[in-house]
C-alpha cells in the first residue's frame, strides 16, 4: 500500500499530491498563477520525477482573438484578466473594481490537518484513520489590494480509500477593507474525453421536500450548470454534491469526480465547459446571499470541499465518502456502536400526544423489543398544535403534569431509554420567548416577518442568542435522564439578516448564523458526549457533512413510504453511509403517499439504515405486533454488518426499473436487500448478480446453498418474490 505524499518538483514547478487510487497535481504558469494539471488515476513518476509542464500549453495556438493564455484550468480564476467563466474568488475593493488577481508566492508542506476555524471539517478521529495527513497549503496573493490567500490540500483517508480535502483562507494584508463576493471553496477541472462513451455527464441530488436526493445525471458541457441552495439550509432541493461521470460510467465501472460540501447553510456547486477541452466543478458559498467585509488584518475561512475521483465507479466513489465520513468526521461516541433500535411517537401519535399516551407507547414499545421510546414534537409549553411555543422548552403543564424527569424516569421503569424531540432554532411568535425578545429572530427592520408553520427562525448570528440557546437545551438534557435528542429544524430562511449586524455586514448574516449554529452544537454535543444526538430537517433538508460532524445520524426523509425511500436512500447512499441514514417502519396506508406496502418490505427498507419504528402499536392486530417483534429482532441482529459493512449498490430503483437492490459486505458476512416494485404475471425467477466479492471464498446462505463468490458475481443468486407488488428479499450469506 502506497502512502498519500505530497511531492515539489521544483524545476517543472509543480506539486504531485499522491495517495492510493489518485494523483492530483497543480502547476505554477509563467505568470504564477496556479493551474490544476491533472486529477485522476495514480501517476507514476519517472525517473526525473513529473513534469507536466506540457499541459500548460493547452490553450488555442496563433488564435490572435485570444491575446492570453486564459483558457487553462485555473485553480482559483477570477474575472477581469481574461478569464471568462465564473469566477472563484472576487474582492471588491477601495477603488471600486472587483479585479482579484491571486498569484503564487510560496507553499509549505505539512504533516497533518489544520483544523478550519470555527467550522466543521474531516480531521483524524478514530482509529480507522491514517494519522498522518499530508497537507498542502500555497500561498498567493493579489499584489495591488493585497489579499493573500492560502489554499489548503489534505490527503486524508483511511489507509485504502483517500479524498483530497480543500479549503481557503483569505486575510487582507492590505490598508483598506476589501469586500468578498466569490470565496468558493473548491474548483476543478476534469478534460474532456475524445470517444463518445466518455462524454462527461454531471450527476447531482435534487429533491423536494418528502422526495429527497433523487438521482440526476444529464449530458454536461452544452451550457453552464448551477446547483444552488439560498435557503439557509443545505436544504431538501439540492444536497451540496456534484460530480462529473463518463457516459460509460456505472456503479462499479469508470471515472467519477466528485465534491461534496462539509457545510449546512446556503451554497453553490457549479459545472461548466468555457473551453471543449476542459469541463469544471465549483463549490462554495452560494455568492448570491453570500458576501463578507474583510477589514485589514481579517481573514475569512472557507467551508471545506470534501473532492473524491474514482476509477471504480459510483459505488468507489461512496466506498470512500462512507469510509471517510465513518472514520474522520465528527466525534460522536456512537459512531462506531450499535445505536439503539427506537419507537418514535411522531406518525404514530402526532402532537396531541400526553403523559398518558407516552406511558402506553412506552409498555407497547417494550413489547415489540425496541430500546428507546422518543417522545416527539407535541411535549412542551402549549403546544396544542403546530402553531405555537417553539422557544418555550418546558414540558405542557397539561398534557405533562409530571415534567420530564418523571416521564423519563417511568420509561426508564418500563426498561426503556427515554429521547426526546426539540427544535432549537426556533421561535414561534405566539411564546414567552419572542414576547421577551421580539428582535431575537432573523428579520429585516421596516419588513413584514414572513411565517412558514407558523414559526420564526433565531438569529444566530448573535452571541447572546447562542449562549441562551445553549443554556436552555443544557437545562433540558440536565432535567432528566435523556439518552437521545432529535434537533429538528423545520423551515427555510425568509428576510434572512441579522438586525444587530451594521449595513456593511448585513450580507453577512447567513454565513454569520452558520458559525453560530456550529458554536452551538460543538458546545451542546461537547457537554453530553453520552447522549445520542439525530439532526432533522422535516426529514432530510440538511442531510450534509456539516450536521453529520456533530450528530452522527439524520432523519432521511419525512417520507416514509416504502417505495418512495428506496429511491430517496439510494439516492443518499451515493455520498453519505447507512450508519447516519435513520430509517423507520411507519404504518400504512401510509401518510405522504397512501400507499399500502408490506410489512416485510417496509422492514427491508428500514435494515437498510439506522432501523426504528415509528408506528401506533394500538393499531396493529396481534399478529402485526408478533411480524414487527420479529423484525426487530431481525434488526437487530444484522445492524452491525449495515452499520459497518460496505455498501454496494447493485440495481436503481430511478427510471423504469421495476427493482431495487443493494448489497453490504463485513468481514465474513454478506447481506443482500432486494425490492421489486410491481408484480408481473408469468415472469422467471430474477437472477441478481453480487460485486465486489473475492472470487474464491466460499458462502453458504440460510437455506444451506453453497456459491463461490465468483458464482455470485457472475452466475447470481435466484430471488423469488411473492406476488404482489412492493415485495422485498433478504438474502444473508456467511462465509464457509
Ligand atoms: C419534522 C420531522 O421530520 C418529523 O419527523 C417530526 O419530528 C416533525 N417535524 C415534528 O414537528
Amino acid at each position: 500500500m502506497t502512502e498519500p505524499m505530497i511531492a515539489f518538483h521544483e524545476g517543472a514547478r509543480l506539486f504531485h499530491l499522491s495517495a492510493p487510487g489518485l494523483s492530483y497535481v497543480i502547476g505554477i504558469d509563467e505568470d504564477n498563477r496556479l493551474v490544476e494539471l491533472y486529477w485522476g488515476p495514480p501517476l507514476s513518476e519517472t525517473n526525473d520525477g513529473l513534469d507536466l509542464s506540457y499541459l500548460m500549453r493547452l490553450y488555442p495556438e496563433g488564435a490572435s482573438f485570444e491575446m492570453k493564455p486564459i483558457r487553462r484550468p485555473y485553480l482559483v480564476p477570477s474575472i477581469g484578466y481574461g478569464w471568462y467563466g465564473s469566477p472563484a474568488v472576487q474582492a471588491v475593493n477601495d477603488q471600486g473594481d472587483n479585479m482579484t488577481d491571486l498569484r503564487y508566492v510560496s507553499h509549505e508542506i505539512l504533516h497533518h490537518k489544520p483544523a478550519l476555524e470555527g467550522l466543521p471539517s474531516t480531521h483524524v478521529s478514530d482509529t480507522g484513520a491514517s494519522s498522518e495527513v499530508p497537507t498542502l497549503v500555497l500561498h498567493l496573493e493579489d499584489a495591488l489590494t493585497h489579499l493573500q490567500a492560502a489554499l489548503f490540500f489534505s490527503l486524508i483517508g483511511t489507509g485504502e480509500h483517500f479524498a483530497l480535502a480543500r479549503h481557503m483562507e483569505l486575510t487582507n494584508e492590505g490598508s483598506a477593507p476589501l469586500t468578498l463576493t466569490h470565496m468558493a471553496s473548491a474548483q476543478s477541472a476534469v478534460p474532456a474525453g475524445q470517444r463518445p462513451d466518455q462524454a462527461l455527464q454531471v450527476l447531482h441530488l435534487k429533491g423536494a421536500w418528502a422526495r429527497e436526493r433523487q438521482i440526476v445525471r444529464t449530458a454536461a458541457g452544452e451550457a453552464a450548470y448551477r446547483i444552488e441552495s439560498q435557503k439557509g439550509a443545505s436544504s431538501h432541493y439540492e444536497n451540496p454534491f456534484l460530480a462529473l461521470v463518463r457516459k460509460s460510467t456505472t456503479e462499479d465501472t469508470g471515472d467519477v469526480y466528485a465534491m461534496n460540501f462539509v457545510y449546512s447553510g446556503s451554497f453553490e456547486a457549479l459545472c461548466e465547459t468555457p473551453d471543449a477541452a476542459f469541463t469544471f466543478l465549483q463549490m462554495g458559498l452560494n455568492s448570491a446571499v453570500h458576501q463578507w467585509r474583510l477589514e485589514p488584518s481579517g481573514t475569512f475561512v472557507t467551508p471545506e470541499v470534501v473532492q473524491v475521483y474514482s476509477s471504480h465507479g459510483l459505488n468507489g466513489m461512496s466506498h470512500i465518502y462512507h469510509d471517510l465520513y465513518r472514520h474522520c468526521l465528527g466525534n460522536s461516541l456512537f459512531q462506531h456502536r450499535a445505536r439503539p433500535l427506537l419507537l418514535n411517537s411522531w406518525e404514530g401519535l402526532g402532537i396531541t400526544i400526553n403523559e398518558q399516551d407516552t406511558l402506553q407507547l412506552a409498555r407497547q414499545a417494550k413489547e415489540l423489543g425496541v430500546d428507546m421510546l422518543v417522545l416527539d414534537d407535541g411535549w412542551f409549553a402549549n403546544r396544542n398544535d403546530d402553531k405555537r411555543s417553539l422557544g418555550d422548552w418546558y414540558p405542557s403543564p397539561e398534557k405533562f403534569p409530571h415534567g420530564l424527569k418523571w416521564l423519563a424516569e417511568k420509561v426508564r421503569e418500563e426498561g426503556l431509554l427515554f429521547g426526546l424531540w426539540m427544535e432549537p432554532e426556533m421561535i414561534s411568535p405566539d411564546s414567552d420567548l419572542y414576547r421577551s425578545h421580539p428582535d431575537w429572530c432573523l428579520h429585516v427592520d421596516g419588513r413584514e416577518r414572513s411565517l412558514a408553520r407558523t414559526q420564526l427562525i433565531l438569529d444566530l448570528s448573535r452571541r447572546e442568542v447562542q449562549d441562551y440557546l445553549i443554556q436552555t437545551i443544557e437545562n433540558v438534557l440536565n432535567s432528566a435522564p435523556i439518552s437521545y435528542l432529535k434537533w429538528d429544524y423545520n423551515r427555510n430562511m425568509t428576510e434572512p439578516f441579522s438586525s444587530a449586524l451594521p449595513p456593511e455586514r448585513k450580507m453577512e448574516s447567513q454565513h454569520r448564523y452558520m458559525l453560530g449554529l456550529y458554536r452551538v452544537l460543538g458546545e451542546v454535543t461537547a457537554a453530553f458526549p453520552q447522549v445520542l444526538f439525530e439532526s432533522c430537517s422535516g426529514g432530510g433538508g440538511r442531510f450534509d457533512a456539516g450536521m453529520l460532524s456533530y450528530m452522527c445520524q439524520t432523519w432521511t426523509s419525512d417520507d416514509t413510504d416504502a417505495y418512495e425511500r428506496l429511491k430517496i436512500q439510494y439516492g443518499t447512499s451515493l455520498v453519505y453511509p447507512a450508519s447516519c441514514m435513520v430509517a423507520h417502519i411507519s404504518d400504512v396506508p401510509n401518510s405522504q403517499t397512501g400507499r399500502r406496502t408490506p410489512l416485510k418490505t417496509r422492514a427491508y427498507a428500514a435494515m437498510g439504515g439506522c432501523f426504528g419504528l415509528e408506528i401506533d402499536p394500538g393499531h396493529a392486530s396481534d399478529s402485526e405486533k408478533e411480524e414487527i417483534r420479529k423484525y426487530v429482532e431481525e434488526a437487530r441482529s444484522l445492524q452491525k454488518i449495515a452499520q459497518e459493512g460496505e455498501l454496494d449498490r447493485l440495481i436503481s430503483p430511478f427510471g423504469d426499473s421495476n427493482m431495487a437492490a443493494w448489497q453490504f459486505s463485513l468481514e465474513n458476512e454478506v447481506l443482500v436487500y432486494a425490492f421489486r416494485r410491481l408484480s408481473l404475471p408469468n415472469t422467471m425467477p430474477v437472477r441478481l448478480c453480487l460485486t465486489n466479492l473475492p472470487e474464491q471464498t466460499q458462502y453458504e446462505d440460510e437455506e444451506g446453498h453453497r456459491y463461490s463468490g465468483g458464482q455470485l458475481m457472475h452466475a447470481g443468486l435466484v430471488l423469488r418474490f411473492d406476488g404482489q407488488d412492493f415485495d422485498a428479499v433478504r438474502i444473508h450469506l456467511k462465509k464457509v
